[in-house]
């Protein structure tokens, strides 16, 4: 049981939940950037879309539905709220994502764009235009639908980030084949249980991806997933990355190299219906099991599309854009995969670490291709911070005249970092809050318009109402803190949650009623900006990455060492935050291995990360004797945060037994209880 919702703590009328460092600052943040003449001069966004939004959002939409995908059946239906919280935009409208996403750049004339700039960790280079992009594209369409994919069937993914991930994304796309992906460094469990709940009938992989000046292999997890049970799947198509040897199961096996290869280049895309769903992407909620978010067509790719054109203002003809995620989460999804290709985009996809070979990795990357937008997460900007400005500033980063950050809360000083290393004080820094659910970028700065302040995402974009609340629903006023709100329906909402419609109406509507309910707390300032400060329910947030406490929780007490288990997100100055677990051992383990914690520590560690992946491994794991519960026997998270963080411990009058805490405090003193990477 859990302390649920985890209430954030109170700081004056500020409410700031754990793991936001540095945002002590944001109540004397005073420094302003206001965009420069020039940027405003040739900005994509405009002042007045907030006064045409809000004259009518649904019209608003409707608009850039139809000035920024390509319809094969246009809608005259916009928004259906009807059945709320369950939405249909555009419903009666049909298209085809990968359409959208390559042919029709093709069609009109820029086939020799290139579409993606490819560079593989080792310094191996492939450069794939939209013609390109088109007949992979298709050939991967043709060689999946010879296996038997259909329309509707879904299709898991399992790769590292290589041209393949992005094909077989918009191969899916185009037979309208959901696809779920799954990010490359979950284990073989968590492969299994995503490829059961979706069912899907192939799984895409490769033999491995280079990681770390290395091959790590892919191919055996999926192995292992597979052999513990998967009814749906009928085949496994694998791309030869690595050359690493792998086992091979004749007549579910088949190697892309032969299939695709073998394939014709000419697929017609299928049409579908606006609601078709896309993808499935699984994300950490509060409890044990991931949940399946859901996205659909037409709407998704509109603001995608709407998004990534204004808040990075892109120009396809001559900007080189970077988001630095991985396919396997969504900011790959939106701004990786759709936003950046149905815009006509330029880009950069990069296989491996930012320090492999050396720490001037990703600069060495803006400088050869001249990138001129860049996205990418807090914790990266904090990496580099750390290992100094004298490492990007060997570099020629002139090129750069967007930055852009995203997946946790950003302090102003790397914000201030960011702006003034990276973007050698010139380039707009669009703070962007979104989440797996909300599809698409909601609330941020428009470059050029926007007047920015470092460390907050500031406004709801154009056709988005967002807002702050407090306990009772009630907006806060300018200065006060609550949680974040979403108080419209949005075109790329998530759709529900695979088969558990039940589900969707819990996480999200039922904490407020008919407004959805982010999980984040959030601050307005004087001016009514929105800073926000981190989650306030059992979700951390861990370089960027969401885990859940329930989850890595579950995975602990799943090993016979451990009885009871308590996890917590402690603020950790690189990655926001960092998993800290509190196990109580087995009464017969206890007595073997307590002297040995390192042991203790390092085995549960290494079975977090064979349950889970390796982002969930723990920091820290410290062997208690008790956990802090109170008389309903719910953990009090709250307390095991401060120790966690050193800090004095908070109220624990509701313990039902108080002498708990000092227990812990003790066992903590004692050496061999306590040991740490
Ligand atoms: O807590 C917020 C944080 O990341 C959560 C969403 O995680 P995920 O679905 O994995 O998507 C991450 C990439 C969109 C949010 O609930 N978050 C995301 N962006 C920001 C952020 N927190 C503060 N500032 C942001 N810009």
């Amino acid at each position: 049981m859990t302390e649920q919702p985890a209430a954030p703590t109170s700081t004056g009328d500020a409410v700031v939940p754990p793991g936001s460092p540095g945002l002590e600052n944001l109540l004397t943040e005073e420094r302003r950037f206001p965009p420069s003449p020039e940027f405003a001069a040739q900005a994509n966004a405009t002042p007045d879309a907030y006064a045409w939004a809000n004259a009518d959002r649904p019209g608003f939409w409707a608009d850039q539905a139809r000035e920024l995908v390509s319809w094969s059946t246009p809608f005259t239906q916009t928004l259906d709220w009807s059945d709320a919280p369950f939405v249909r935009w555009f419903a009666d409208g049909r298209l085809n994502a990968a359409y959208n996403a390559v042919d029709r750049h093709v069609e009109a004339g820029h086939g020799d764009r290139v579409a993606l700039h490819f560079e593989g960790e080792g310094g191996d280079t492939r450069t794939l235009t939209y013609a390109d992009l088109q007949r992979e594209v298709s050939k991967a369409a043709n060689a999946f639908a010879a296996l038997g994919v259909g329309t509707g069937d879904r299709v898991a993914i399992y790769l590292p980030l290589i041209p393949e991930a992005v094909i077989t994304m918009l191969a899916c796309a185009r037979i309208g084949a959901p696809h779920s992906v799954v990010f490359g460094g979950f284990s073989a469990e968590a492969l299994s249980s995503r490829i059961l709940d979706a069912e899907a009938t192939l799984v895409v992989t490769a033999d491995g991806g280079f990681r770390r000046g290395k091959p790590s292999a892919l191919k055996p997890a999926v192995d292992e997933a597979l052999a513990k049970g998967a009814p749906s799947v009928s085949h496994v198509m694998v791309v030869r990355r690595t050359g690493q040897p792998v086992d091979w199961t004749d007549g579910r096996d088949v190697w892309w190299h032969e299939a695709v290869d073998a394939a014709s280049a000419t697929h017609a895309p299928v049409d579908v219906e606006a609601e078709h769903p896309l993808f499935i992407l699984y994300t950490s909620g509060t409890t044990g099991k991931p949940k399946g978010i859901f996205h659909t067509t037409g709407g998704y790719l509109t603001q995608a599309a709407y998004t990534h054109l204004n808040v990075f203002d892109l120009k396809p003809e001559t900007d080189v854009y970077w988001c630095t995620a991985d396919v396997g989460w969504i900011t790959g999804h939106t701004y990786v995969v759709y936003g950046p290709l149905l815009n006509g985009a330029t880009q950069v996809i990069y296989e491996g670490t930012p320090d492999t070979p050396h720490r001037g990795r990703w600069w060495e990357i803006v400088q050869k291709y001249g990138v001129t937008i860049l996205y990418t997460a807090p914790t990266a900007i904090r990496t580099c911070m750390k290992w100094g400005a004298e490492i990007p500033e060997q570099f020629d980063l002139s090129s750069l005249r967007v930055l852009g950050s995203v997946g946790e809360p950003i302090n102003p000083e790397a914000w201030m970092w960011y702006r003034r290393v990276i973007g050698g004080d010139r380039t707009p820094i669009v703070d962007t809050w979104w989440q797996t659910e909300t599809g698409a970028i909601m609330i941020s700065p428009l470059p050029g318009v926007t007047e920015t302040k470092p460390g907050s995402a500031q406004v709801p974009l154009p056709g988005i109402a967002a807002d702050v609340v407090d306990d009772d629903a009630q907006p806060v006023p300018n200065g006060g803190g609550g949680y974040l709100v979403l108080t419209e329906p949005w075109p790329s909402m998530l759709r529900g949650i695979w088969g558990d419609p039940d589900r969707y109406k819990d996480t999200y509507w039922s904490r407020f009623r008919n407004i959805y309910f982010a999980g984040d707390g959030a601050k307005k300032d004087d001016d009514g900006d929105i800073w926000l400060l981190g989650r306030v329910d059992d979700v951390m947030n861990v370089s960027g990455h969401r885990l859940s406490t329930t989850e890595i929780e579950s995975a602990l007490v799943s090993h016979p060492w451990v009885a009871e288990a308590a996890v917590v997100g402690a603020t950790d100055e690189t990655t926001g935050q960092a998993v800290v677990a509190f196990v109580i051992l087995r009464g017969d383990v206890a007595e073997g291995h307590a002297a040995d914690a390192a042991t203790v520590q390092e085995t549960l560690r290494t079975h977090v990360a064979k349950e889970i992946g390796p982002i969930a491994k723990p920091r820290q794991i410290l062997v208690v004797a008790e956990l802090p519960k109170t008389r309903s026997g719910k953990i009090m998270r709250r307390l095991l945060r401060d120790v966690a963080e050193h800090r004095q411990v908070g109220d624990a009058t509701t313990l039902a037994d108080s002498s708990v805490m000092d227990l812990i405090a003790q066992g903590l003193a004692t050496p061999a209880a306590a040991s740490q990477d």
